[in-house]
């Protein structure tokens, strides 16, 4: 049984209205009702209101964020993190494939999906859009085991059918019964939703491709997951393999995958005419910096989706990126758009890690600020966490100074504790 609490939080607070609008509230007061936000303020304005019996949970000194959204993981991919020397086509094929067909075995498949869940909530992630091995069961397993602690996730069978090891390769004909399936038995079960999930051009045939393409047109609002343009490599494969089509994006625009909550992990290599037609189509592009940076793909030009008004969300993209941490990844953002002279301030991490990617993952109906009616998913940041940062901090004096060192020199040793729903998950 799913528990949502009713309980009020005494700390500091700090969310955004928008990307625009941060709000921050020292000594506030916030109150959850069944899982839900009732009401947040100051808490001199709060407590009046609050049901004399309700249990008060003190972190006076604390800062309490929205829980961290990662737009793109591997459920798959922990033991292939910080794996030596190789390039994006060469990693998938000397570490990650191998440790994937792992996943076969449900044994050593729940073992290593509950570390995973355990290390994105550790490091105060509550939400993240997640790609698992190719095997149906190794899904549901990922299912129950994030149902079981009440996340809010969108994961999808990794589907692929070529140019991997036969393995990994699936059965073309069950693609579209294998996903329907799976859909029909966990997509919009408690906080969990389904998202079509192709791993990328170069391991789909188009048959799959296509079938893929039926199941979002069965379920239109259903969110499209996989990888575009990441590595010179990679996209040069893509070309020779689709020839007729305009680009590498044109390949999964022509099998309806663009559209409001889609989610296109890196995109670094675009042209003008693919950033056009995801600003038109409103798809979502998940920007992992450490992914990018370990892998040598490149640099993404941030900037593109400001000028083109595209939902963008970071991702851990972890095993590629080397950090379940979202300060980390969004560390590595930082350095990222600086290399290119781009600007990437605190409060832009920050709204990335929350508002932003809820709407660049189509859940801020739900989550993504302290809103009323929104789910009560929130970390408590112990901000002075080690000597370093406690001598950083000592000489900072402002919310954005502080922010941007939260960023910098975070971890998870930062994260003092987490709540889904108003229930405590990590003390
Ligand atoms: N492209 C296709 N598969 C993968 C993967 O597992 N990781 C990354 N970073 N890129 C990919
Ligand atoms: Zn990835």
């Amino acid at each position: 049984m799913i528990k949502k609490a009713s309980i009020a939080i005494k700390a500091d607070f700090l969310h955004f209205l928008s990307e625009s609008e941060m709000v921050y509230i020292p000594q506030g007061m916030l109150w959850i009702e069944n899982g839900k936000v009732k009401m947040i303020g100051l808490e001199a304005e709060v407590t009046p209101h609050l049901p004399k019996s309700l249990e008060i949970k003190d972190y006076t000194g604390k800062i309490i964020f929205p829980g961290f959204i990662d737009g793109h993981v591997h459920a798959v991919q922990t033991q292939a993190i910080a794996s030596y020397g190789k390039q994006l086509l060469d990693w998938l094929e000397t570490y990650t494939f191998p440790l994937e067909q792992k996943f076969e075995n449900e044994d050593f498949a729940r073992h290593s999906i509950r570390f995973f869940l355990n290390q994105l909530l550790k490091n105060g992630t509550t939400t993240a859009a997640i790609f698992p091995s190719r095997h149906p069961e190794a899904t549901a397993i990922l299912f129950e085991e994030a149902l079981a602690l009440n996340m809010r996730i969108l994961a999808g069978k990794t589907n692929m059918d070529r140019n991997a090891p036969a393995a990994l390769c699936d059965d073309t004909k069950l693609t579209y019964s294998d996903n329907q399936q799976l859909i029909e038995k966990y997509h919009n079960i408690g906080r969990l939703n389904y998202a079509i999930t192709p791993r990328f051009a170069i391991t789909s045939s188009e048959e799959q491709l296509e079938a893929l393409g039926e199941l979002k047109k069965t379920y239109p609002k259903m969110t499209v997951q996989t990888h575009v343009s990441e590595s010179k490599q990679e996209v040069e494969s893509v070309k020779k393999l689709f020839p007729k089509a305009k680009n590498y994006l044109d390949v999964y625009d022509g099998y309806g995958y663009l559209g409001k909550g889609s989610l296109m992990a890196h995109g670094i290599y675009f042209e003008e005419e693919a950033w056009k037609r995801l600003s038109e189509t409103q798809t979502s592009i998940v920007h992992c910096p450490s992914s990018n940076l370990f892998l040598g793909s490149g640099l993404f030009n941030m900037q593109k989706c400001r000028d083109y008004n595209i939902p963008l969300a970071l991702g851990s993209d972890v095993g590629g990126g080397s950090s379940f941490s979202m300060f980390k990844t969004a560390a590595e953002a930082y350095k990222v758009a600086s290399l290119q002279n781009i600007e990437f301030t605190a409060r832009n991490a920050f709204y990335l890690l929350t508002l932003g990617a809820a709407k660049a993952l189509n859940q801020d109906a739900f989550i993504g600020n302290f809103e009323i009616g929104k789910e009560a998913d929130f970390v408590v940041i112990e901000a002075e966490a080690t000597e370093l940062m406690q001598e950083r901090l000592s000489v900072s004096n402002t919310i954005d100074e502080l922010l941007f060192v939260l960023i910098m020199l975070g971890d998870e040793r930062n994260i003092q504790s987490v709540y889904l729903q108003g229930e405590e998950v990590k003390k």
